[in-house]
């Protein structure tokens, strides 16, 4: 798999956040901030050569969006997805949650195509909108889905905060495979992962386990804080959240762990090339 370019991750949440900025200051769902923010993202996947569609639903009185982006090659009855929410509290930017799992998955999906990759499997990308309100978005897809398509999802990974200031290494226990493919990755750059539990159940690969889809993902934390023993290991912290912006204003570029969101970036491109091949 190719090392993802940190420089260019950032470059999407820089765009993010100039969108966030000029569009009262978030992404959140009803909000223009959402919509510019999918149309920069669609951009982006259509100029590649992704078959990209949107996927409207109804919440709270406004229109939401799903952004879904199939790549043209490999099998479409075994799909192995990776979705990251795209919407933001209307607090802030929302940066670290979730711009960062969002621009990860942009870039590695830019890196599918620039590789002209010809895997074994189908690899769908998906930006759910309303997250932030339950789930929202991704609750409609998988609801939307015939029992036919649902049976061709492989997997589903998930990335929902991905580059936490004060960072931890946490990866979904859900299945052991696709734990797997991500401790390894870690492995090998002697890096210490512990299980993710801090997440259980509070994001968009919730409504997929529900249905019966295996489920994975990575996770740098949110309001919990950084022990003693995960400082010893991880460095930061001890004391101190993970994200001690999480959900609120100061959620901004400034808010992110390079390091954390490089690694994290790195690891997803590891584990699409390797569950696709
Ligand atoms: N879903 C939570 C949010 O968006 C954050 C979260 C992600 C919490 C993953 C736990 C695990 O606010
Ligand atoms: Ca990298
Ligand atoms: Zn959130
Ligand atoms: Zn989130
Ligand atoms: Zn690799």
């Amino acid at each position: 798999a190719p090392d993802i370019d940190i420089a260019a991750v950032k470059g999407h949440l820089t765009e993010l956040q100039s969108i966030a900025d000029g569009n009262g200051g978030n992404r959140a769902h009803g909000q223009p901030g959402y919509k510019a923010s999918v149309d920069y993202i669609k951009g982006k996947l259509d100029a590649a050569g992704f078959t990209t569609s949107l996927q409207e639903f109804d919440f709270n009185g406004s229109t939401g969006y799903n952004l879904i982006a199939d790549w043209p090659a490999g099998d479409a009855e075994q799909v192995v997805m990776a979705g990251a929410h795209l919407d933001s509290v209307g607090r802030g930017a929302g940066i670290n949650d979730n711009g960062s799992g969002s621009a990860g998955i942009l870039e590695v999906a830019l890196n599918v195509a620039k590789a002209d990759l010809k895997p074994a499997k189908k690899l769908r990308f998906a930006w759910w909108g309303a997250e932030e309100y339950g789930m929202v978005g991704s609750t409609h897809y998988v609801n939307e889905l015939s029992s036919g398509d649902l049976s061709k999802i492989n997997s589903y990974l998930n990335f929902d905060m991905i580059g936490s200031p004060n960072p931890g290494y946490f990866v979904y226990d859900d299945d052991p495979e696709l734990e797997k493919v991500f401790k390894d990755w870690y492995a090998g750059k002697d890096i210490v992962t512990e299980q993710e539990t801090e997440g259980d159940g509070r994001s968009d690969h919730a409504p997929f386990k529900e249905r019966g889809v295996r489920v994975g993902g990575l996770f740098s934390g949110a309001e919990a804080a950084k022990t003693a023993e995960q400082a010893e290991k991880w460095g930061g912290t001890p004391g101190e959240s993970f994200d001690p912006c999480y959900h609120s204003s100061c959620d901004t570029t400034k808010n992110l762990d390079d390091t954390a969101l490089d690694h994290n970036s790195d690891a997803i491109a590891h584990a699409l090339w390797n569950l696709s091949a």
